[in-house]
């Protein structure tokens, strides 16, 4: 056993067990994913919780399965109806992914889900800890399934000191969930570990004293709990600043762009932006000559409406948002279409840019 797993050897692994899994039981939130154990649906769940709070998926979590009850559904969707479907949820990728994955599922694996960690982790987008996940709660095998929130409760119970910001640390993680998981019920086994960080070892002030696994937490003992885990802070992030515009032509549509198919937020749509990469003296401008040349049409750019900041991983958008007019007769094509207001609502567009949307639709009133 390595090093940092010392702390194994003081919990009683089967007394630890059952204070876990009878409080999950007892106290588990009902949760829309929890009805069954299909394992689509506990794919889907799993993949909309990276990144998102429980809170914010479960409604997206039930129109998903509403549009898309089963894994042919999905294989079969338009990407413009599943990128609709994840609008706002970020992290779009995830969605394309998991597109790909069924259509996996499908054609090699006659539609059922793998339940062997070396196939399921072969599907797009599935790495350990959904592979862990899906194979645990779905199919009851005794496989780990560790994400930040995991590794913040088990640095604490067992004082592992690790920093988790690290990808090898997980290995570590993974290692003392092999020890520890309960092999009659690993499904509520991680579950509980995932509810008992959501609910008590949260990352400030964790309700120590309502904890279940107390007895067993060496963070506890040794009064460090706030002091774990370990994680070091990421780079800094880059900020950018852009200017948009909702560009209205003489029948009221607006003009609107389809993103690249590769890179940040592609194939969604926004308003037509440009970055100003070095903010100047008489900025407007600039940024009349940037959308010209950029659209290469007859625009008249009008007043700054307000601007919208959006927070991503590794970066910030700050965006200026003008409204203005077209002024030339405007030949669509598949990525840059003229919308009317009720159309804008068959299409997906990214969180900053469906705010600058109600901002215009605010001041018009
Ligand atoms: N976070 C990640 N997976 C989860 C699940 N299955 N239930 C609740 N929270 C989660």
């Amino acid at each position: 056993m390595s090093n940092e797993l010392e702390n194994l050897n003081k919990i009683n692994i089967n007394s630890f067990q059952n204070d876990l899994i009878s409080w999950f039981k007892r106290e588990q939130r009902d949760l829309p994913w929890r009805k069954d154990q299909d394992p689509y649906k506990v794919w889907v769940s799993e993949i909309m919780l990276q990144q998102t709070r429980v809170d914010t998926v479960i409604p997206y979590f039930n129109r998903f399965i509403e549009w898309f009850p089963t894994i042919d559904d999905l294989a079969d969707a338009d990407e413009d109806k599943i990128l609709k479907a994840w609008e706002g949820l970020g992290y779009y990728s995830r969605v394309r992914n998991l597109q790909s994955a069924v259509r996996e599922v499908r054609e090699t694996y006659n539609g059922v889900v793998p339940y062997t960690p070396e196939e399921i982790s072969k599907l797009k987008g599935v790495g350990p800890y959904t592979a862990g996940a899906i194979l645990s709660i779905a199919y009851g095998i005794p496989e780990p399934a560790v994400d930040g929130n995991v590794m913040r409760v088990l640095s604490r119970i067992l004082s592992i000191w690790e920093d988790i910001a690290r990808p090898a640390s997980r290995k570590v993680f993974e290692q003392a969930v092999r020890k520890l998981i309960c092999h009659d019920d690993p499904s509520a086994f991680n579950q509980a570990l995932m509810e008992l960080g959501a609910l008590i070892c949260t990352p400030t002030s964790p309700a120590c004293l309502l904890c279940p696994v107390r007895e067993h937490c060496q963070a506890f003992e040794e009064g460090v709990q706030n002091e774990l885990p370990v994680k070091t802070k990421k780079t800094k992030t880059r900020h950018v600043q852009l200017a948009a515009a909702l560009l209205v032509d003489d029948r009221g549509r607006f003009l609107i762009h389809k993103r690249p198919d590769t890179g940040l937020l592609a194939n969604l749509w926004e308003f037509p932006n440009v970055e100003i990469e070095h903010p100047v003296e008489g900025e407007r401008g600039h940024v009349d000559e940037l959308f010209h040349t950029s659209l290469g049409l007859k625009i008249k750019l009008g007043k700054i409406i307000g601007q919208v900041e959006h927070v991503f991983s590794h970066l910030i958008w700050n965006i200026k948002v003008y409204v203005g007019k077209i002024n030339s007769e405007y030949e669509e094509s598949c990525d840059w279409k003229l919308v009317s207001i009720k159309e804008m609502e068959q299409y997906a567009f990214p969180v900053p840019y469906q705010k600058m949307f109600k901002m215009y639709l605010n001041q018009e009133k």
